[in-house]
């Protein structure tokens, strides 16, 4: 039997009444004024595992403790990944992404096919071309000492990144920038599955020429992979090269404009940057904890207490990443952004299995990002009377930033 409040979803019977809250995560209007002060916000509020029934993200168990989140990624047999994706599959070509929705043990066939592209030594052979992408979208704006960020930087640095990663056409970045958009930001299902369609058309062209004509880029590697001898098929390839261009182009899209924003806004915190080189990966972590932009859903699959908490097969859970980072009992002070901080595991790319396979890429697009910016751009702030304002939506960035200096 369901229970269910005024203007909210029902919640099954086994959620005691004391665990159930109405939070409008992505989509309220309080979260959408300051979202990262609002997840930081939900350990005065909320236990650190509660029932969502907001009609936005609701109908599910959340989590914002540190220890909780750290328990369930860690435990792909209570907590799969089936169905952890919103995105509209066409019914006549059923896929599923992978890795992310694989569980262990085939996961890991999948991820051994990519990992020494992504490992730490993989993805350094890509910095000098990513110090040169970063200087020339800064040579396109810095003498008219203003720029829209989110559309001049943020946007085509990790895009153009991810189509010479892939092996497609630079010339190719505005149509995957208006893919991107359409499919992770608009609210519309139409639209979405519209574009899924034309992202579809693209990407099963590109991998057909790709398996006529190897390279060295990912998608001709995921299309020749043979794990076991075994060749993938043709819904393998697809579904882990559409989750490539999903996972990786809008997380660190919106990393950036979050953490451009809060330096435009801090000059003293600039400047401790730019005085501290050799801290520079103890930064990048800090800022990572601080703006992490993303959530882990999962599936229960056995029943199972967590806190006290009893889950039944089949009850959704969504780990609120940035809440975990905010988690007071791990982090002290956790709003205050220090780089000196005692390194615990921050859960922006998530831990366990599923971990973020992209999480050195991410980390060196953004550690160059502040590097290459803050040499050329050291000082600049906000236009004045530029509003920021936030998409609803599961990637977390403001959505416009318009710069000066
Ligand atoms: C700052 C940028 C990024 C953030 C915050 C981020 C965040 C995440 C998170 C939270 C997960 C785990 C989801 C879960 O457990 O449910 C994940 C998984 C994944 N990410 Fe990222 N990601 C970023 C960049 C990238 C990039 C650049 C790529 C690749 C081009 C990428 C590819 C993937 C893949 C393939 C997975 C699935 C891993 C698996 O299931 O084994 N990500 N990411």
């Amino acid at each position: 039997m369901a229970t269910r409040l005024q203007d909210s979803l029902a919640f099954p019977a086994h959620v005691p009444q004391n665990l159930v809250r109405s939070i409008g995560l992505t989509a309220s209007p309080e979260f959408l004024a300051a979202p990262h002060a609002f997840m930081a916000g939900l350990h005065d509020s909320c236990p650190p595992i509660f029932y969502d029934v907001h009609p936005a993200m609701g109908g599910a168990w959340q989590v914002i403790g540190h220890a909780d989140a750290l328990q369930i990624l860690r435990q792909p047999e209570y907590f799969s990944t089936r169905g952890a994706t919103p995105f509209p599959r066409d019914p006549d070509h059923p896929f599923k992404f992978i890795p992310l929705e694989i569980d262990p043990p085939d996961h890991r066939k999948y991820r051994a096919i990519l990992d020494p592209l992504f490992s730490p030594q993989g993805v350094q052979r890509l910095e000098g071309m990513m110090r040169e992408l970063a200087n020339s979208l800064i040579d396109r704006f810095i003498d008219h000492r203003e720029c829209e960020f989110t559309t001049e930087f943020g946007r085509p640095m990790p895009v153009t990144i991810f189509l010479r990663l892939m092996g497609l056409p630079v010339a190719m970045t505005d149509v995957f920038v208006n893919w991107a958009v359409d499919l992770l930001h608009s609210q519309d299902r139409a639209l979405m599955a519209e574009t899924m369609k034309a992202i579809t058309v693209y990407l099963n062209e590109a991998i057909a020429e790709k398996k006529a004509h190897p390279d060295e880029g990912v998608i001709s590697r995921i299309a020749h992979a043979a794990p076991g001898g075994v060749p993938l098929n043709d819904s393998e390839i697809f579904g882990f090269v559409i989750f490539l261009f999903i996972g990786g182009l809008d997380t660190v899209f919106a990393t950036l404009n979050n953490i451009w924003l809060w330096l435009a806004r801090n000059p003293a915190r600039r400047r401790e940057i730019i005085a501290r080189p050799q801290d520079i990966n103890a930064i990048v972590e800090e800022l990572l904890r601080a703006w992490s932009v993303t959530f882990a859903g999962r599936t229960v699959e056995k029943e199972i207490e967590l806190h006290g908490v009893r889950m039944l097969p089949g009850d959704k859970v969504a780990c609120i990443l940035p809440a975990c980072n905010f988690d007071p009992h791990v982090f002290a002070n956790p709003t205050v952004i220090d780089f000196d901080r005692p390194r615990r595991p921050t859960l922006a790319f998530t831990v366990g299995v599923h971990s973020c396979m992209g999480a050195h890429l991410a980390r060196l697009e953004i550690k160059v990002s502040l590097q290459e910016w803050l040499k050329r751009i050291p000082d600049f702030a906000v236009k004045p009377g530029c509003e920021i304002a936030y998409r609803p939506g599961g990637v977390i960035g403001p959505k416009a930033l318009q710069l000066v200096w």
